[in-house]
């Protein structure tokens, strides 16, 4: 049977050869075709080069189109070279289009300043970086200084110094993560700061009294996870010490503190509680009850709900004599506040994961 495909006039006369040939004719064709696109002028004359080699009745669609015409077991070789060719002028095509199409000469550099800017996508800031800053601005107002220390901790600051000697029951409740390693001195053990309170020793070891910082920062502890607990954390640290501070500047600080988070109107309520690195220790906890969706179990309206924001109390005179201040002349008082615990309440947040898990969808709202 003879072809009736001209350019291959011999492909289905003898067999064996067909592939070479038509390897070679398809080589020829693409090679030819290219050279024949590249000295194309303009757009008519694409529409011209078009219609010739992938038109229709384009010699490329017509190569493959041959294929009825080979033998069946030549049939996989020849489709193959006849679509790359194909193929390969296609993508050809589409690429001088684009280059006729792009205005030449000087222009084609211009910059044309009507066309609308790109916007690339600034993101935003995390829920619990903003709630620190609002914090940390919060206390910067009241005369308070910024400090900051290391995640990994000496036993010593995080503990010792904080009058929680080892063997101390308090040591359980703060599931510590402990470090493979030791301090510089190859003894004191390390560990990640289960909280941010030994800031409070690092602080007054550097300086004298009068002292007035707070001490942002994370947190670590050996915990499971759940909607309230996750194994880090933030907290912001506060500390004040001076001639005559009393229990009184606490309470107004912290309540100034908490008008200006929640609000003008917001109740406070402080209650005993123990650390052992105050004395007497508190915990203050705000009313819930005024936002709207703050409903019982029933969906009933509830007189008050409080939850608790802080621990805080007066500086135990052990800590102050342990840096060498003298708890006879200076008092002060300290506290540590969770941060997302704060940032859950302002936002509606319920659980505490949803911070760290690193879904677009949760962190976009902000
Ligand atoms: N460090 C305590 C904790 O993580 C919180 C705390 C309580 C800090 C009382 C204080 C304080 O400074 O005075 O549970």
């Amino acid at each position: 049977m003879q072809c009736v495909y001209p350019l291959f006039p011999s492909c289905c006369i003898r067999e064996p050869v067909i592939t070479q040939q038509v390897a070679a004719r398809a080589a020829q064709l693409q090679a030819r075709a290219l050279k024949e696109l590249s000295d194309v002028p303009d757009a008519e004359g694409l529409e011209a080069w078009r219609v010739s080699y992938l038109g229709r009745k384009g010699e490329a669609t017509l190569l493959k189109r041959s294929i009825t015409e080979v033998p069946p077991e030549s049939r996989r070789e020849f489709g193959q070279a006849a679509n790359a060719a194909s193929e390969a002028l296609a993508s050809a095509f589409e690429a001088r289009r684009t280059e006729i199409e792009r205005p030449s000469g000087d222009d084609a550099d211009a910059i044309d300043v009507t066309l609308p800017g790109v916007p690339s996508p600034i993101g935003s800031i995390h829920p619990i970086t903003s709630t620190v800053r609002e914090i940390c601005a919060a206390f910067g107002d009241m005369g308070f200084e910024v400090v900051e220390g290391p995640e990994v901790e000496l036993d010593h600051y995080n503990f010792e110094k904080l009058n929680i000697p080892k063997h101390h029951p308090a040591r359980d409740s703060f599931n510590t993560l402990w470090v493979d390693k030791t301090g510089e001195d190859g003894e004191r053990p390390l560990l990640l700061r289960t909280h941010t309170s030994p800031m409070q020793i690092r602080t007054m070891e550097k300086q004298d009294p009068p002292v007035r910082v707070i001490a942002p920062g994370k947190a670590y502890r050996y915990e499971a996870t759940d909607a309230t607990h996750e194994w880090h954390f933030s907290q912001v640290e506060g500390l004040a010490v001076d001639k005559g501070i009393t229990f009184a500047d606490l309470k107004g600080t912290l309540h100034e503190f908490a008008r200006r988070l929640f609000g003008e109107n917001v109740r406070v309520r402080f209650r005993c509680d123990y650390f052992p690195f105050v004395e007497p220790g508190a915990e203050m906890s705000i009313d819930w009850s005024s936002r709207s969706d703050n409903r019982g179990a029933k969906g009933e309206k509830q007189e008050e709900n409080w939850m608790e924001i802080l621990g805080a109390g007066m500086v135990h005179p052990k800590v102050l004599e342990g840096v060498g201040y003298d708890p006879a002349v200076y008092t002060g008082f300290a506290f540590g506040i969770g941060i997302e615990r704060i940032a859950m309440l302002k936002h509606g947040i319920d659980d505490i994961r949803l911070f760290y898990s690193n879904d677009v969808r949760f962190l976009r709202q902000f």
